[in-house]
Parts: C-alpha cells; sequence; structure tokens
C-alpha cells in the first residue's frame, strides 16, 4: 500500500540532522552480524548530519537527495523523517550504467509502506531529468534488504570484494538499465 500521508520531497540543508537520525538508527538495525559492532556503536549522528548537509547543499541535475516524512503522525511525531536517499555519479565504473543510488534508508516503523519504493522512483525521475537513463546500486550480498532491489525490477550486474571497518565483505551491483518503468512506478505530484 502507498500512503499519501507519507510526503516524498527533496532534501534541504535543515533535513540533516532527521536524516542523520535515520542513517544512524538503520544502519544499527540492518548490519548488525555484518558490519562490526564497534563500528556501528561509533556511528555519530553530528557526523553523519554534516554529511548529509553537504549531500542536500550540493543539489544539481543527476545528484542529490529526497526524505520521506511522516506528515500524518503514522509511526512518529507529524513531520518527523523517515525515509531518505541519495543519488548521483557512479563511483565504481558497472557497463552500461550511469548513475548510482548511493543511500536508500527506512526507519523499522515505516517499512512496508511503500516508502523505498516511491523514495527510488523520485531518483529515478530525477535521473531522467538529467539525461541519465540508467543507473546501479550496490548493496551487501548479505543483506536481505537486496530482494527490495529485485522486486524493482534491478537485475544483479556485477559483484566485488570489498574491506570495511576492518572485515572482508561482498557487494552485489543491481541495475536498470532502462530507469523509465522505475521512474513510473508512483511518482506523484510531490517528487515533481
Ligand atoms: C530496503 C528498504 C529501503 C525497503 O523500503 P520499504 O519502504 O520497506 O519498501 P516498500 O514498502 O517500498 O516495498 C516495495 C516492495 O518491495 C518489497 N520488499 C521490501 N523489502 C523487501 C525485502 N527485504 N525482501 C523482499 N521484498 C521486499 C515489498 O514487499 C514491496 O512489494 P510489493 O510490490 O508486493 O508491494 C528498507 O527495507 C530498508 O530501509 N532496509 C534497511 C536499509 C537497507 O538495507 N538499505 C539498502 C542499503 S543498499
Amino acid at each position: 500500500m502507498t500512503d499519501t500521508t507519507v510526503a516524498i520531497r527533496e532534501a534541504y540543508l535543515t533535513d540533516a540532522a532527521g536524516m542523520a537520525r535515520v542513517h544512524v538508527q538503520s544502519w544499527r538495525s540492518t548490519y548488525p552480524g555484518l558490519i562490526p559492532a564497534p563500528f556501528l556503536v561509533g556511528l555519530s549522528e553530528p557526523a553523519a548530519a554534516q554529511r548529509w548537509a553537504a549531500i542536500a547543499e550540493a543539489r544539481a541535475p543527476g545528484q542529490g537527495a529526497f526524505v520521506a516524512v511522516d506528515c500524518a503522525g503514522l509511526v512518529s511525531a507529524p513531520g518527523t523523517i523517515v525515509g531518505i536517499a541519495s543519488y548521483g555519479a557512479r563511483r565504481v565504473a558497472v557497463r552500461d550504467h550511469g548513475g548510482e543510488f548511493h543511500a536508500l534508508y527506512v526507519l523499522d516503523d515505516a517499512k512496508g509502506m511503500g516508502i523505498g519504493r516511491r523514495l527510488m522512483a523520485a531518483m529515478a525521475d530525477r535521473f531522467l531529468a538529467a539525461d541519465i537513463r540508467s543507473a546501479v546500486v550496490w548493496c551487501l550480498r548479505d543483506n536481505p534488504s537486496r530482494w527490495f532491489y529485485e522486486r524493482l525490477g534491478g537485475i544483479r550486474v556485477a559483484e566485488r570484494p570489498i574491506r570495511f571497518a576492518g572485515t572482508d565483505l561482498v557487494e552485489i551491483a543491481y541495475g536498470w538499465r532502462d530507469l523509465t518503468p522505475l521512474a513510473r512506478l508512483s511518482a506523484g505530484p510531490e517528487v515533481r
């Protein structure tokens, strides 16, 4: 079900603290057992807020960030940011794919309401507006959230070993060679 009382809109500088809260909570809920606990314990909301402020400020054609705002107070106080997403230049070359979805996080209580899908659609829409017609997302192979990308039509296009926080991990890239169907999933008027 898509709930229209959750608004998807572009991120502003003033959203940075709320975005950092979602980022840190989501990492701590998603990555235990995958990423070493000391790294997760050491995550800092102020440091994350600085990074999200920089991302929000650096908005340009083909790069930026979105927030999902719980306007009606469905799972939190009205106006709370419950989902975040960012997109931009490809960080690793993957043939035939132009852009990259950099981050996508939805708070646990807000999962399963169509927010992740709407954030992906909003980013795909922005890529197309910048004439970037294809994109990838990199996801840890052992993160069960990767099935979400398959559900949205992503095709497994690459795999690579990485070393992160002192641990050896494997990342998978899901690709969309044509972002048009993804952008059409639920790009409502609030993301235009
Ligand atoms: C992945 C994530 C963003 C999905 O957000 P969400 O708002 O819960 O997803 P949606 O409600 O939009 O789901 C869209 C569809 O994907 C399906 N889906 C969502 N998560 C899924 C999962 N883990 N496995 C399989 N299907 C999934 C939903 O059932 C829904 O299917 P439908 O088309 O039948 O309705 C969210 O689970 C999350 O934040 N995960 C933790 C952070 C993370 O790992 N991010 C990715 C880092 S690469």
